[in-house]
């Protein structure tokens, strides 16, 4: 048998992680949330006190990236986030870590890998891709519940802007910018619940598999 690889890209907040880490249980698959290479890598410039658009450090940086060692408690802040999009929008900076992805990608019996360029760049040659996606309007709501829920405060319009912000960031951006692959499965889950996109994912697959 040779690896499976499932491919998850989409705008931020629009529920690729939850969806990518059910998927990966469901199937017995690795998952990696290569949003958070970007993020350990803006967290490294940070707290080294360097700028965000320092190309030949965040290089650097990427390069001692270690995939195994990447924790989401850590990284998940929303400064780390927008951090995150400056960083990755250098060429430098993507092309050090695209070997590393792909060779995630290979494990046995399969990945789960989602983020931004999975199924145009990283793996184009994935079986199945999915694009998860949802209006910015939603993304913004679920993001400023998961903080209220949490206990926390929240501006909403602020958290909107955020969202805005970041699409634009990664939809602009020349390298590898934010966008569904040809043969990609589009998914809006802006009327969904995560029960819901979960088994729509799931018939996806399984027609493939
Ligand atoms: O998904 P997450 O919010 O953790 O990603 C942080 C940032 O990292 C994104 O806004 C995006 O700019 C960048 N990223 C990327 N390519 C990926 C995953 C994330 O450019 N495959």
């Amino acid at each position: 048998t040779t690896p499976f690889t499932i491919a998850i890209d989409g705008p931020a907040a629009a529920g690729k992680g939850t969806l990518s880490r059910l998927i990966a249980d469901q199937y017995g698959f690795h998952h990696l949330d290569t949003g958070l290479i970007y993020r350990a890598t803006a967290k490294a410039l940070l707290d080294a006190g360097l700028p965000l658009d320092d190309e030949a450090m965040a290089e650097t940086m990427a390069r001692k990236v270690d995939l195994a060692g990447l924790d989401r408690a850590v990284l998940s802040k929303h400064e780390i986030g927008e951090a995150a999009s400056k960083v990755a929008v250098m060429p430098a900076v993507r092309r050090v870590l695209v070997e590393a992805q792909r060779a995630f990608s290979l494990k046995e019996p399969g990945t789960v890998l989602d983020g931004r360029d999975i199924g145009t760049v990283i793996c184009p040659d994935a079986p199945v891709k999915i694009y998860v996606t949802a209006s910015a309007e939603v993304r913004a709501k679920r993001r400023y519940d998961e903080i209220i829920d949490a206990g926390g405060s929240a501006d909403y319009q602020a958290i909107f802007e955020g969202v805005q912000r970041r699409d634009e960031r990664d939809m602009g951006r020349a390298d590898s910018p934010l966008r569904p692959a040809e043969d990609a499965h589009l998914l809006d889950t802006s009327e969904m619940s995560i029960e819901a996109a979960f088994q729509a994912a799931k018939s996806i697959i399984d027609a493939v598999l």
